[in-house]
């Protein structure tokens, strides 16, 4: 039995989470931690890191950037694994989990199956597409209640097609300002924001006379649930360093 500590357990994620874990049997919560305090499920919710003294194989977080720095010290205090979910993490929060070596970490802006195999696909093929010409564009939409944009996954789709050629791309988020045409070295990227829009992103690349879509559509959250319950069960009991879903899908 593998068991867990959940950050960020009283949000949407954290709830999905748990009804992902309440359906298997090798996995179990000891203790969520949430600002909110609110005990929802049978397991303890502590409002405060310092209060959650649990024993835990992992922890799982969906929380907020601004509670991802004091939960990177408390788990590499403790030893304990961390998957973390949360998105919208600075260029320095990113930089300081990447020098992380005291304990594993796994980090990924988007869980699902579906995303990290596109990802895989665009590392495979974007430099035919680029080189031939191909513009690439990335359109994402999400939910009104978002507070990131673009998308950490838009950004990982485009690092995949910017890695393919050296990372020579600059990413472009607005328009509006510019009276000039495109520049065929940059990648545009898009966001929609509204209603319950679980996650949409269409990868898109427009060449002389022909457009090659990729589109995943995230229809439920137990997509990213079900990947961050899996990336805990693989990180249980590994070293220092940090993982990502490469690691698991291979
Ligand atoms: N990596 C992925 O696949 C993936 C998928 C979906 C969402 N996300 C990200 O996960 C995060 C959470 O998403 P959500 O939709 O559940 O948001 P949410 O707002 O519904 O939930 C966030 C929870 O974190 C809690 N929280 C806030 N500050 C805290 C703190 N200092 N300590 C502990 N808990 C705190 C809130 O009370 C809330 O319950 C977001 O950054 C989102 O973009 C990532």
């Amino acid at each position: 039995m593998i068991s867990l500590i959940l950050h960020g357990s009283n949000g949407h994620m954290g709830q999905v989470v748990s009804d992902i874990i309440e359906a298997d049997p090798d996995v179990e919560i000891t203790a969520g931690i949430d600002v909110t305090g609110e005990k929802k499920r049978d397991y303890p919710v502590y409002s405060s890191l310092t209060d959650c003294t649990e024993e835990a194989d992992a922890i799982i977080d969906f929380s907020t950037a601004a509670a991802v720095d004091p939960l990177i010290a408390y788990g590499t205090e403790r030893n304990i694994p961390m998957v973390i979910c949360t998105t919208g993490l600075s260029e320095t929060q990113i930089g300081s989990i990447r020098a992380s070596e005291k304990v594993a970490i796994f980090r990924s802006a988007n869980m699902s199956l579906g995303i990290n195999l596109l990802i895989k696909i665009l590392k495979e093929n974007s430099k035919t597409l680029c080189d031939a010409g191909f513009d690439p564009e990335i359109i994402e939409m999400h939910h009104s209640r978002k507070l990131d944009a673009p998308s950490g996954t838009a950004l990982m789709l485009a690092d995949a097609v910017n890695s393919t050629e050296n990372d020579s791309y600059t990413y472009t988020f607005d328009r509006s300002q510019r009276r000039e045409k495109r520049d065929p070295k940059e990648i545009g990227i898009s966001s929609v924001r509204g209603g319950t829009i679980v996650g949409e992103h269409d990868v898109i690349f427009a060449g002389q006379d022909e457009v090659l879509e990729f589109r995943h559509t995230a229809y439920s959250r137990a997509i990213f649930a079900k990947g961050a319950v899996a990336a805990a069960k693989f990180l249980s009991g590994k070293g220092p360093g940090l993982y990502d879903m490469s690691d698991v899908i291979g």
